[in-house]
């Protein structure tokens, strides 16, 4: 065949595949044979094998899997990925519905959806065409892993319409295709999966994607994002609009005027779950309509229109066998329940911690006793209480010790703290629990820097404290056990990478008493270096609103500290950054503002700006954004075709602005 002819042909089998392709994974009504969808890909690969060149990214040929990576890079998130709020009960799930009709009224409505217990990951289209694909990581930095995405055969390499936008959902693997998976995993004498939610999460994160594509993924998306104008007014139109585009979104979402008909609902699938072909761990509840969203806004991590209610954790008895004590990097000693091995939730467990004395106190636990264990959030395994009936007179009373596990210096119990604590500041445990802290996601983030590593090089004497690591040669690490020369230079290259990390994320790590990556954001972001930060006074960082008197001291306290004074040197000198580099807050300052402890309503199309950054701009400047008029309201920004809301601000006699005056204000 000639280039021409094949160029054609290859754009025929693109078409034609990828319609049998939605037909079959996206409606599930194959038209064809899979023998003929075969055929067709086979003929294709032929053709490009023939014709390089004419092998383009978005080419059905790319979902079998291609080369294999050496690393996952990382991708910014253009809009943060959020998490969502808890729900447990009934109570919960009315609470959350009064704080939603005190924000925006009685008229609205909820979308609910079957929570998937999968895997979050982001989309990215241009121009139509699937580009990148990201898991969610910290909310803002995930993982680039496009090459397994893209052998998801529900997941369409290219739409009708030539569009960019993010398109959001969750991954999973279908029970039956877990279960065969495990299957054939324990015929091979393979350790088997968990749970489905491990297996989807295990096959998205190899660097080889003939292994994902091996493992019969599937997705259900949820949200668009980053789209721009759409004429869309509310989350249910959303999700048809992702329908047409040929993307799949779960059939079993329903639109529910009240709080009523949502527990109805969330009744009605806490009992027909099991009937489903994929696993889920919730309900979703959402406002449905966009405008709505916006007004209720969303806090640092999860939006304050949506709520995520969980299912009760299973429970399940087993023994306790004894109970082991270790010591965290603030010095805190914590006892942990050693059980015998028990699956619940999908999971074995082996430990379930058991925070301090008073607890087990409180709850008369025993070695020796039969416990009744759960997950809490599904997650964390935990003690849930004894049974009494079951004891023989054999169990045996706990009690901490008087002295650290770990260097053996006395414990002592702080005022107004149940925890025990090792005071000593040189106590090993410490350290290296602090190192292990300071390599963390929302810390550092050095990849490949694991407990095992960890606690392989504070054994070895290769690194004393976090200065060290900056420190570690190419050799050392060589030396060290399940450690080939790939991990090690991926390890390096992590460690050289995390010196140009923004400063929150060291001042993070570090490990200052009371500073939690929030308070680090907003410290890095008012003092800007650590320069400054070192020499501000405690008036200066108790006039910030999030910083108390607690952390005021501790973070003088630190600073004034020789041998940290030292380590900050010690890590300049490695080349470590130390200045903030995120997003600063606009110019004018929040005291000066016209908007502070005003309440502002947005109304109409603001042209410069959208509605969000609006908001978050005004609410940099201490000014509060609502969604609806009222006599509250001192202040009405009405972009152009303002409508009732104007009206009402007019009626109400408040104060109107347009959007030329808004922007003169924000760029003051
Ligand atoms: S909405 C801003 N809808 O649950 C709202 N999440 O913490 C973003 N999930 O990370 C989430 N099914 O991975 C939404 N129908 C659904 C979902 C869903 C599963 C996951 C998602 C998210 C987590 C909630």
């Amino acid at each position: 065949m000639d280039r021409q002819s094949a160029e054609k042909r290859v754009h025929e089998l693109h078409e034609l595949l990828n319609q049998y392709n939605y037909e079959y994974h996206v409606l599930d009504k194959p038209s064809v044979p899979d023998s003929e969808y075969d055929q067709l890909l086979r003929e294709l690969i032929e053709l490009e094998d023939q014709f390089p060149e004419l092998r383009t990214a978005d080419s059905p040929s790319q979902r079998v899997g291609g080369t294999i990576l050496d690393a996952f890079e990382k991708v910014e998130h253009r809009s943060q990925m959020l998490s969502l709020g808890n729900a447990f009960n009934e109570q919960d799930l009315r609470d959350f519905d009064r704080r939603v009709r005190q924000a925006v009224g009685d008229d609205f409505s909820y979308v609910c959806e079957l929570k998937i217990d999968g895997l979050a990951v982001s989309l990215r289209y241009e121009n139509g065409a699937f580009v990148q694909g990201a898991t969610r990581g910290d909310g803002s930095i995930g993982e680039d892993i496009t090459a397994n995405l893209k052998t998801i055969r529900s997941i369409p390499l290219k739409i009708k319409e030539p569009l960019s936008f993010e398109v959001r959902g969750e991954a999973f693997m279908p029970k039956r295709s877990f279960e065969a998976l495990n299957k054939v995993k324990e015929e091979k004498g393979e350790e088997p999966f968990a749970n489905p939610r491990n297996a989807a999460a295990g096959s998205l994160r190899q660097l080889d994607p003939k292994i994902a594509a091996s493992r019969n993924l599937d997705i259900f998306l949820y949200a668009l994002a980053d789209i721009g104008d759409t004429g869309i007014d509310s989350h249910s139109e959303g999700l048809n609009r992702l329908d047409h585009l040929g993307f799949k979104t779960n059939p079993e979402r329903k639109r529910c005027a009240d709080i009523e008909e949502v527990l109805q609902y969330v009744e009605s699938w806490t009992e027909r779950r099991p009937d489903l072909s994929y696993d889920i761990d919730g309900i979703v509840i959402k406002v449905d309509s966009l405008d709505q969203q916006k007004a209720l806004g969303t806090t640092a991590k999860s939006p304050r229109w949506a709520i995520a209610f969980k299912f009760p954790a299973e429970e399940v008895v087993t023994i306790l066998k004894h109970i082991e004590l270790s010591v965290g990097r603030t010095g805190v000693v914590t006892p942990t329940a050693i059980l015998d091995p028990v699956r619940v939730a999908g999971t074995t467990v082996q430990r379930a911690s058991l925070h301090n004395e008073d607890l087990i106190r409180e709850k008369d636990i025993k070695i020796g006793d039969h416990v009744v264990i759960k997950k809490a959030g599904d997650i964390i395994p935990e003690v849930v209480n004894v049974l009494e009936d079951q004891r023989t007179g054999e169990e045996k009373e706990f009690s901490m010790p008087t002295h650290c596990p770990e260097c053996e210096s006395e414990l002592v119990r702080l005022e107004g703290e149940v925890a025990l604590r090792c005071i000593n500041p040189k106590c090993p445990a410490q350290i290296r629990e602090g190192l292990i802290h300071f390599v963390s996601r929302n810390a550092m983030n050095i990849d490949g820097l694991g407990e095992k590593v960890i606690s392989q090089l504070f054994r070895e004497q290769l690194i004393v404290d976090v200065a060290d690591l900056y420190k570690l040669e190419r050799d050392q690490l060589l030396q060290l056990e399940r450690m080939g020369e790939k991990s090690v230079d991926n390890l390096l290259q992590a460690i050289e990478a995390s010196k140009s990390n923004s400063l929150e994320k060291l001042l993070f790590g570090l490990g200052i008493r009371h500073v939690g990556a929030k308070a680090a954001k907003t410290l890095a972001q008012e003092f800007d270096s650590m320069d400054k930060l070192m020499s501000v006074s405690k008036e200066e960082l108790t006039n910030i609103n999030e910083i108390g008197e607690k952390m005021g001291d501790a973070i003088v306290a630190y600073f004034e500290n020789d041998e940290v004074k030292e380590l900050v040197e010690e890590l300049k000198e490695a080349g470590v950054n130390m200045v903030y580099k995120g997003p600063k807050p606009v110019s004018a300052s929040e005291a000066d503002s016209y908007f502070a402890g005003k309440t502002i309503v947005l109304t109409g199309k603001i042209e410069q700006l959208s509605r969000n950054e609006a908001k978050e701009k005004i609410e940099m400047l201490g000014g509060k954004v609502t969604g609806s008029v009222s006599k509250k309201t001192d202040l009405v920004i009405a972009g152009e075709d303002a409508g009732s809301k104007l009206k009402k601000a007019n009626e109400l006699d408040i104060e109107v602005w347009d959007e030329d005056k808004l922007m003169e204000e924000l760029n003051r």
